[in-house]
């Protein structure tokens, strides 16, 4: 029998004395004064209360004999490097880092952006921060230098970290290009970088700027630099971490240091059912709030083995990669995107590469960062011979809003829902006027207010944007933009998104931001940009355009040029790879374009003609362009 119902009705009746008691499970150097203040709009959880949340990752477990345990495990197969690092070695490795921050003036509230691949260095310098009491952003190496300069002047880094290289199959990408081209556009210049030399491609320091990163951590070594943790206010920023909103620039989503704690240490028991000791392994990247939550900051707390990997789930070297780490770390649960799966079910269809893999200390297998359609949670499960957990959630409330919660004793699972609200969360769908629909009927998906710990309090020194972009539509209400209905049983299933965010092989990407970029080609005079339906991907960018009048260029050199445009200055994570020259674009009488009408017909989904549309014989030529393109049969 599973705990769920008693424990969310628990938590529904005495909503402050169910987080206060999940407190307990955290060391705080001071206690809170109140477990919720709000007026209304975002959470402040557990103030007055002091704590540092690396002293939480970390020294607390050396403390108390955790020392010789395995903390993280890098796992490199793109590079051939393993490394084990116990959790006393992290520590060292961590407070080491800390004294070159520190050295190099950085201090509580200080930001640090973070710009760095798959390493364990990426890990150590979050941590660091962290004990510091100064405030990491992680910026996802797959971000082109303008993503990182818009990021720059948002943060005002004092520092940044960064590496020499990022390494993808079959190429070595060079940070410091990036990195100088993001200084030179920022208009806040930060005082220094430190850089992880790579021996795939060493970077040229820029003299009086940069520092490399292994002579500075020997420097601190040598002189032991290695500062205790700084107790910091619970409602303290312990991160800010830029995630796409409906326009080029990102929204900085602001995590505390308290409610944070407390949520993931609640969720790796209640929902992961992990235990103190378990090996743990989310395959994501740490740019990426799944990154964050149970790669860094989650399994740590719970005193878990987390595994960093850095590789593919496929060709790296093969599809059998994953039950190559889950056998020879011995994995117990793992937590990945869907379209890694589709990945490895493309390759191997029949899962052959299994075989060859004990898998026998493994048990559950837990997806999230995009709809995982059914065929594939199918295969997932004849494969693995495990259950197979799909949970919602988002880089603003960096922990599971939906999910079937393994450790309270899992609930039946139903194919396309990643099951039911987590306490903390009163979930409703919604009408336009904010009113709840029937059972079964597709609305707004919104969660009552306040938000539980772990959720953003507001965005990075944007706290009009914050309530403009959450909070205003649906008032008492948070927005979660994403649309999808509940059963009888309560199990909610997440269909699309309400906004023009698209969901690409699990990256959160902005239509809008990409057709911002296509708007600044000299020939192109109006553009859309809509995410269509990709077998592997879940969606991909697809972007029309149509050229000023009088350019005579081919057709063939302004796409390609559109396509570079979006790599270079969003980054090669948009897979923007299509842009298609139309004459014309579908528009409302007042002015609109119809995207979600272009999207269905692209994706062979049934469409009605809108009434307000100002021209129907658009529609047509749109669709022989998307034909003649292979996007749709021509049936
Ligand atoms: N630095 C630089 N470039 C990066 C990068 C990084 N950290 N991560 C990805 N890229 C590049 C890729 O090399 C690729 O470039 P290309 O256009 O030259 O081929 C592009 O960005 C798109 O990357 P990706 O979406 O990862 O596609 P892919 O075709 O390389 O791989 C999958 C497809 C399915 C294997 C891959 O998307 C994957 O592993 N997904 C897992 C999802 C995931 O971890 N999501 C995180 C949220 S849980
Ligand atoms: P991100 O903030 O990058 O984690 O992206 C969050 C968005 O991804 C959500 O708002 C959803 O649109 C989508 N998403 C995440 N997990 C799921 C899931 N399990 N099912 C459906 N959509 C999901």
């Amino acid at each position: 029998m599973s705990r769920y119902a008693e424990t969310y009705e628990a938590w529904k009746n005495d909503p402050e004395g169910f987080w206060a008691d999940a407190a307990q499970e955290i060391d705080w150097a001071q206690p809170w004064d109140r477990v919720l203040e709000t007026d209304g709009g975002g959470a402040n959880w557990f103030s007055g209360a002091l704590c540092n949340t690396c002293y939480n990752c970390l020294d607390r477990h050396v403390e108390n004999g955790r020392g010789d345990q395995a903390a993280l495990i890098y796992d490199s197969p793109i590079t051939g490097k393993q490394k084990t690092f116990t959790y006393a070695e992290l520590l060292d490795k961590v407070a080491c880092f800390a004294g070159v921050l520190q050295a190099n003036g950085v201090g509580v509230g200080d930001r640090v952006i973070l710009y760095m691949p798959m390493v364990p260095q990426a890990a150590v310098a979050m941590l660091a921060c962290a004990r510091l009491g100064a405030v990491h952003s992680v910026v996802f190496g797959g971000f082109a230098a303008n993503e990182l300069a818009t990021r720059i002047d948002d943060a005002k880094p004092k520092l940044i970290v960064t590496a020499s290289c990022g390494i993808e199959p079959g190429r070595v990408i060079a940070y410091k290009p990036l990195l100088d081209g993001a200084i030179e556009l920022a208009s806040h210049k930060p005082e220094t970088c430190i850089i992880l030399q790579r021996e795939q491609e060493p970077a040229e320091l820029t003299p009086g700027r940069d520092l490399d990163w292994k002579h500075e951590m020997e420097k601190a070594a040598a002189s032991s630099n290695k500062p205790a943790c700084v107790d910091v206010a619970a409602t303290d920023p312990l991160y800010v971490l830029y995630t796409s909103g409906t326009t080029g620039q990102p929204k900085g989503v602001v995590r505390d240091n308290g409610g944070h704690m407390v949520a993931l240490k609640w969720s790796m028991k209640n929902i992961y059912g992990m235990d103190p000791g378990d090996v743990w392994w989310a395959a994501s990247d740490v740019g990426w709030v799944v990154g964050h939550s149970y790669i860094v900051y989650g399994p740590l707390l719970h005193g878990c083995t987390t595994i960093l990997f850095e590789g593919k789930p496929v060709g790296t070297p093969d599809a059998g990669t994953f039950w190559r780490v889950i056998s020879e770390h011995k994995v117990r649960a793992f937590f990945t995107a869907p379209t890694a799966f589709r990945a490895i079910k493309k390759e191997d269809p029949k899962a052959s590469l299994i075989a060859n893999y004990d898998l026998s200390g493994f048990e559950t297998l837990f997806l999230a960062g995009e709809r995982a359609d059914p065929d594939t949670i199918q295969w997932a499960e004849k494969a693995l011979k495990v259950p197979v957990i799909d949970h919602w959630w988002q880089t603003e409330t960096g922990w599971s809003i939906a999910a079937n919660p393994v450790g309270l004793g899992a609930l039946p699972v139903k194919h396309g829902s990643p099951t039911v609200a987590m306490p903390g969360y009163d979930v409703q769908v919604v009408d336009e006027a904010a009113k709840p629909v029937a059972t079964g009927e597709t609305g707004a998906i919104v969660v009552k207010l306040p938000l539980p710990p772990g959720c953003l309090p507001t965005l990075w020194e944007n706290e009009e944007g914050f309530r403009a972009s959450y909070l205003e539509d649906y008032p008492g209400f948070y927005k979660t933009a994403d649309a999808g209905f509940m059963d009888e049983d309560g199990y909610l299933y997440i269909m699309s998104r309400t906004d023009d965010i698209i969901n690409v092989a699990g990256h959160r990407l902005s239509t809008g931001g990409m057709e911002e970029v296509l708007a600044g080609h000299p020939d192109v005079a109006e553009c859309a940009v809509m995410g269509i339906a990709d077998k592997l991907k879940g969606q991909v960018p697809v972007g029309l355009l149509v050229l000023n009048a009088g350019v005579d260029r081919s057709d063939g050199d302004i796409a390609r040029e559109a396509v570079h445009l979006v790599r270079d200055k969003i980054g090669p994570v948009a897979a923007f790879k299509t842009a298609l020259i139309v004459q014309r674009l579908p528009k409302t009488r007042s002015g609109k374009i119809l995207r979600g009408t272009m999207r269905k017909i692209a994706d062979g989904e049934a469409w009605k003609m809108p009434a307000t549309i100002d021209d129907p014989a658009i529609l047509d030529e749109i669709t022989g362009v998307l034909v003649d393109a292979g996007l749709v049969s021509g049936k």
